[in-house]
């Protein structure tokens, strides 16, 4: 029997950080370090003030804060923290590929090898590693075939266990994960027993029912999928919610209508102005160009129609705004509020906001953008990221401020991007007030009381009615 006492991650990003927090946290006889090579992140993970934490999670500054500095590490030192574990988990990113074979599709497995190759380099003892990252169907070859070729004769096994985390839920969703995947090598003792080592971990706090345990294929290739089948109700909602918009149906309404058959279920039929996060585009890209380079056209067409409605959907909010506002937004001040791909998170990765402003800064908008607990610098750097303009031209056109009544003053048009509780809260009479008129109220996130706001006064459109 593998007993772990000692774990290693490596990447402290938004699924290292939280997912080990949390293993600290419910395990304190294991003593875990979470490394990466970004000196910044590991320092804002050491900050004593724990509402500097680079990832922002409810809930995640008391885990952290129960288990740091008991058997919670964070650090740069990442040879030491790999020589000594006897588990390493690999945590880091795996974006689309932006150059080369598979560009703009498949994923960009650089890390994951560089961090194989530090793994074979400097172990020394026998050790255990688990993909976190998500990555494509069979990486598991590739990384036992650097481990084995390139190590000191030392013994890997190597296991999938993909995370299921949703950001702005992290802590409760390691706390109650629905389940646990863990692939490995069952037809082996080694294996068998890595698995097992695994398992021991998890059932610190995961009943065993909830952990499941499956081939490494099978468990990669769960994660892809699992991220395409949410993906593709989102899409599916999003497609019937301009189809609402014609024919004066409601998308709330018919959402709730088929969530209620217990076959279809409730969840995740939100209509929105499209869905964002670093997962969700990623992994259907990589699924789709898995289902190519097996010769699977018709596969690889069906899950690309997820991203093609999903851009479809960013874009016609965007036009929609134009349109209305007597088709020029030229010079025209918009408030956005929120910047986020979703509430209670500060991530922004693919959010929505991002291409949304994007295309009305092409229109020459005045955009002006509120997020509770999003940066200026992180704004600007999303919108430099698209390459669209200059960053001098960024820093022209786009206004960060500091709360939404500052974002709306004055504003012909406001635009809720994220469905951040202190929105539904504002003073909505202050705003319109303080709006120039016609107050144009535009909500891609179906958050905001149609009703009572058409009563105040403002022309209201929402996703999906
Ligand atoms: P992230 O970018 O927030 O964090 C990755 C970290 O890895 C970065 O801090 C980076 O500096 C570090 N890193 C990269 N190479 C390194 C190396 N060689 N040595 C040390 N550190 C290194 O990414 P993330 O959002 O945490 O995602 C990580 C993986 O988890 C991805 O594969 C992603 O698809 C998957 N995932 C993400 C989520 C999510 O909600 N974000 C959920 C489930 C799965
Ligand atoms: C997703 C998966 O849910 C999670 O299991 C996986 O580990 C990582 O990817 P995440 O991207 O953090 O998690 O958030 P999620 O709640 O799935 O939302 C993704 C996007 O879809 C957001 O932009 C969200 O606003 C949008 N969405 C979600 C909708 O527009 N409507 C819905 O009904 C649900």
């Amino acid at each position: 029997m593998t007993q772990i006492k000692n774990i290693c991650c490596i990447g402290a990003g938004y699924v290292g950080g939280p997912t080990m927090a949390v293993i600290a946290q419910k395990a304190p006889g294991i003593k875990v370090t979470v490394v990466d090579i970004n000196e910044k992140r590991i320092a804002a993970w050491n900050d004593a003030d724990l509402s500097k934490l680079p990832v922002y999670e409810p809930g995640l500054d008391a885990v952290v804060g129960e288990a740091r500095g008991r058997n919670l590490f964070f650090s740069t030192q990442v040879d030491e923290a790999i020589a000594e574990a006897d588990m390493i988990f690999i945590s880091v990113n795996t974006p689309t590929k932006t150059y080369g074979i598979g560009k703009g599709m498949a994923a960009d497995l650089k890390w994951i090898e560089l961090c194989a190759r530090q793994i074979a380099r400097v172990s020394t003892t026998d050790k255990i590693v688990v993909e976190k990252s998500t990555l494509p169907v069979r990486t598991a070859e590739a990384l036992k075939s650097i481990l084995e070729n390139t190590g000191n004769g030392v013994k890997f096994q190597i296991l999938s266990n993909p995370e299921f985390l949703a950001e702005g839920t992290a802590v409760e969703d390691l706390h109650a994960p629905d389940r646990v995947l863990i692939g490995g090598d069952p037809d082996t003792e080694e294996g068998k027993a890595a698995i097992q080592a695994l398992v021991d971990v998890y059932a610190h706090w995961v009943p065993q029912e909830n952990i499941l345990t499956t081939n490494v294929w099978s468990s990669e290739l769960s994660k892809l999928t699992a991220n395409a089948f949410l993906a593709q109700r989102v899409s599916s909602i999003n497609a019937l919610s301009e189809l609402c918009e014609k024919t004066g149906a409601d998308v709330n309404e018919v959402a709730k209508a088929i969530g209620q058959d217990s076959r279809i279920g409730p969840k995740f039929l939100k209509a929105s102005v499209g869905f964002g996060g670093s997962c969700f585009q990623k992994d259907i890209l990589n699924l789709v160009y898995i289902a190519q380079s097996f010769g699977l056209k018709e596969v690889a067409d069906y899950w690309e129609q997820v991203i093609i409605m999903n851009d479809h959907q960013k874009r016609r909010f965007a036009e929609n705004i134009v349109r209305t506002l007597y088709n020029t937004v030229s010079g025209k001040k918009i408030a956005m509020l929120g910047w986020a791909f979703k509430k209670d998170t500060n991530d922004t990765r693919e959010s929505a906001a991002i291409y949304v402003a994007d295309y009305l800064l092409n229109e020459r908008a005045e955009v002006v953008v509120y997020d509770p607990k999003v940066s200026k610098e992180q704004i600007l750097a999303d919108l430099d990221y698209l390459g669209t303009r200059s960053e001098a031209e960024n820093r022209d056109l786009i206004t960060v401020v500091n709360s939404a009544y500052e974002a709306t003053e004055e504003a012909h048009a406001v635009a809720v991007m994220t469905e951040w509780d202190e929105f539904v809260a504002l003073d909505w009479d202050q705003i319109y007030n303080a709006m120039l008129k016609p107050a144009f109220l535009f909500d891609g996130r179906r958050l905001l009381d149609k009703e009572a706001l058409k009563a105040k006064g403002f022309e209201f459109y929402a996703i999906g009615s």
